[in-house]
């Protein structure tokens, strides 16, 4: 289970170079700016939340802890932020969603079978998710040599219990990663600009497109109706060697920040890593791992402390940065 949450694609170049990229910013902090309270709150497509540090999307969240997704949508809840719950939970969306507060998002994988996907979609819609957050970088699962090594499948009792009352609930048996195999038999391949297209035009929903790594494919996705876009590589699980996220992340700014709204995730471990990708152009960043870490040592509370322990680390770094509030941030941060 470990190397399934912490693991990435083949050498895991990018995964290490996510963290390190962040560390390698530094921060040009501003003196005798006179800053007494700080606020860290933002909104996410026009929804109010008290930090922009929001849950990413990460499948099988009952690995870590028995109460699996619920105890981390009520951490979330708890931290006032943005929950975003993956498609693969291993916790039917309906009992997540009841226990999340807004804002909620449900994260979709496109299936090669319409009916699945639109089926998806709308039980989201239904149990009350307020974005679809489309993933782009996953038309087939990056090699992570852990999981292929460790033939990863999930123990007895545990299931893709969104897709459970569709037919595809279990992971096939067989060598290797059980979820690679589950990835080939599943997912569309060739997904294209197509699909996004009727994906918008399937919900009413705004679509959040999550892993994108060029301005140009950001400006194409908004083009189309994204509403945000996550600059993401999957956290390094996807294409080794792809870029760490900040250092991409100032050219899908520039390409499409007047177009929607940018959040960015990868690597992304202190709060003063968030205040570095808000300086570049982030309106909030996603955390994937360390809320699995959270919820592996203690669950519920577990996750809830790191999300407390980010905060007040944001909360510290726009203190001795010089900030009071968020929109007092950016480039110059970073640079003499
Ligand atoms: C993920 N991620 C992911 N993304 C997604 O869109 N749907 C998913 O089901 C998953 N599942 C998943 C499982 C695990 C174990 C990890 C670590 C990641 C990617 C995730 O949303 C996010 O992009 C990265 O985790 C961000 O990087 P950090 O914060 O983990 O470094
Ligand atoms: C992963 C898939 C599930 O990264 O998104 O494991």
């Amino acid at each position: 289970m470990c190397d399934y949450y912490e693991g990435g694609a083949l050498d895991e170049i990018t995964l290490v170079e996510n963290t390190t990229g962040w560390e390698r910013l530094k921060l040009h902090y501003r003196i005798l700016a006179g800053v007494g309270t700080r606020d860290t709150s933002s909104t996410v497509l026009g929804q109010p939340v008290s930090m922009p540090i929001a849950v990413a999307p990460t499948a099988f969240h009952r690995l870590a802890c028995d109460e699996g997704e619920l105890a981390t949508a009520r951490a979330a809840k708890a931290a006032g932020t943005l929950f975003i719950l993956s498609a693969l939970s291993n916790t039917a969306m309906e009992a997540v969603f009841a226990e999340a507060a807004s804002p909620r998002w449900f994260q979709l994988y496109i299936y090669k079978d319409r009916e699945i996907t639109l089926e998806l979609v709308r039980r989201a819609e239904a149990a009350g998710a307020e974005a679809i957050v489309l993933t782009v970088d996953a038309p087939g699962l990056g090699t992570r040599e852990r999981d292929t090594r460790n033939r990863f499948r999930l123990p007895d009792g545990l299931a893709v219990e969104n897709l459970a009352p569709l037919g595809k609930g279990q992971l096939p048996e067989g060598q290797g990663s059980s979820l690679a195999a589950y990835v080939r038999e599943n997912f569309k391949a060739d997904i294209g600009f197509a699909d996004l297209d009727w994906l918008c035009g399937s919900t009413r929903l705004p679509v959040v497109v999550k892993g994108v790594c060029r301005g140009d494919d950001a400006c194409r996705a908004a083009e189309y109706g994204a509403k945000a876009l996550v600059v993401s590589n999957h956290g390094g699980r996807q294409l080794d060697t792809a870029p760490a996220t900040c250092e991409v992340l100032p050219h899908v700014v520039d390409a499409a920040g007047d177009l929607c709204e940018i959040y960015v995730d990868g690597g992304i471990r202190r709060g003063s890593d968030v205040l570095k990708a808000i300086a570049l152009g982030a309106r909030a960043v996603l955390i994937g791992r360390p809320v699995l870490w959270g919820l592996c040592v203690a669950g519920e509370p577990g996750a809830t402390d790191v999300l407390s322990i980010l905060r007040r680390e944001l909360d510290e770094a726009m203190l001795l940065c010089g900030c009071t509030r968020l929109s007092d941030v950016s480039r110059w941060l970073l640079a003499p």
